[in-house]
């Protein structure tokens, strides 16, 4: 099918084109800049220039495809509500094309929206709304608003680690911030956990929800439904030959600053109805593997990193 794409060119659009492309699909890329459209020429892609802001251009790309992926968001956690509500407005724009048709509509969300539940997240909880909700349910919310006018949408929950030997999520947050403290921390005991997919994997699920995908279905996107902080903190202090530390909860929140919330939150998600929906299997390696994998020192990719193998 021909397939509308934003979010095309960024780090998990990247690796979603060629597996869409390898699988016999077209692929018509949203890009914002001359650099984008180059590089989705270069993938094998079409271009279609716009941005999530310009709500016509993502009409117009949804009007002129079999099927849409939304994975663009504007990461500039400095305006995080205001992004998460252009994300709304750009989810409802895409899916009034969609109205009326069978055309398959997939959204980007998270598995961490509900918080620490005390048990892995699963797709049947539902995201939680109210004034203490995090913003970016504001995505759900317009996938279920585009549902209910009969659209065929469904959502993949991203866990906050899709990673391979270049990026890590918030762990590249993490990694980061212990090159400039000079010691590699986690809260308490370091037994919370965050769960994580190679971006290949991710890549593989989000074309099998693209071709089977059930109207109104979740999936999440998890192939380690917890890692270990602790684990987490002393690979990277390995890798940066530094001291690896615990924290208490409130030193946590100076050491980590924005972060602080979230890496001693225990936040385990599950996939195993997504593996039984979609027949999704994980095959790649794990977080810890690619970050031991990881070039510290200059912060790129050792050669075999971007390779699938
Ligand atoms: N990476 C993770 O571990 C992770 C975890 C959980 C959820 N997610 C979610 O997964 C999705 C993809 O994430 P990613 O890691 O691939 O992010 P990314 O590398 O930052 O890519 C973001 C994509 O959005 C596009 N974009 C940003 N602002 C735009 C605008 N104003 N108009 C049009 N396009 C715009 C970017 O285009 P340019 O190339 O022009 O910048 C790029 O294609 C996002 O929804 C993200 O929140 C990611």
């Amino acid at each position: 099918m021909r397939v509308f794409f934003t979010g095309a060119t960024g780090f998990i659009g990247s690796a979603i084109v060629p597996e869409l492309i390898n699988a016999g699909h077209q692929v018509l890329g949203l890009a914002r800049s001359e650099a984008g459209a180059k590089s989705l020429i270069a993938a094998g892609a079409q271009v279609h220039r716009g941005d999530v802001e310009d709500l016509e251009s993502l009409r117009k790309g949804a009007a002129m495809s079999d099927g849409v992926i939304h994975a663009a968001f504007i990461h500039d956690f400095s305006k995080y509500k205001e992004n998460c509500e252009i994300d709304r407005r750009a989810i409802e724009a895409l899916g009034a094309v969609l109205v009326g048709s069978d055309r398959p509509f997939i959204v980007t969300s998270g598995t961490g929206m509900a918080g620490d539940l005390g048990r892995p997240s699963t797709e049947a909880d539902d995201p939680p709304s109210g004034p203490n909700a995090i913003p970016r349910v504001a995505s759900e919310e317009a996938a279920a608003a585009v549902a209910a006018h009969g659209v065929r949408v469904s959502v993949v929950r991203l866990p906050q680690q899709v990673h391979d030997t270049r990026k890590q999520g918030l762990v590249t947050y993490i990694i980061a911030m212990t090159r400039e403290k000079g010691v590699s921390a986690y809260v308490g005991d370091g037994k919370n956990r965050w769960p994580a997919v190679h971006l290949f994997d991710a890549a593989r699920l989000y074309r099998l929800a693209l071709e089977n995908g059930s109207a109104g279905a979740r999936y999440h996107a998890v192939a380690e439904e917890g890692v270990a902080l602790r684990d987490i903190a002393e690979v990277i202090g390995r890798g940066l030959n530094v001291p690896v530390v615990s924290k208490s909860p409130k030193e946590a929140m100076e050491h980590f600053g924005w972060l602080g919330p979230f890496v001693g939150s225990d936040l385990p998600a599950s996939s195993a109805q997504t593996q039984a929906q979609l027949d999704w299997r994980p095959t790649e390696r794990g977080l810890i593997a690619d970050l031991e994998e990881m070039n510290y020192q200059s912060g790129t990719v050792a050669a075999s990193a971007a390779r699938r193998t």
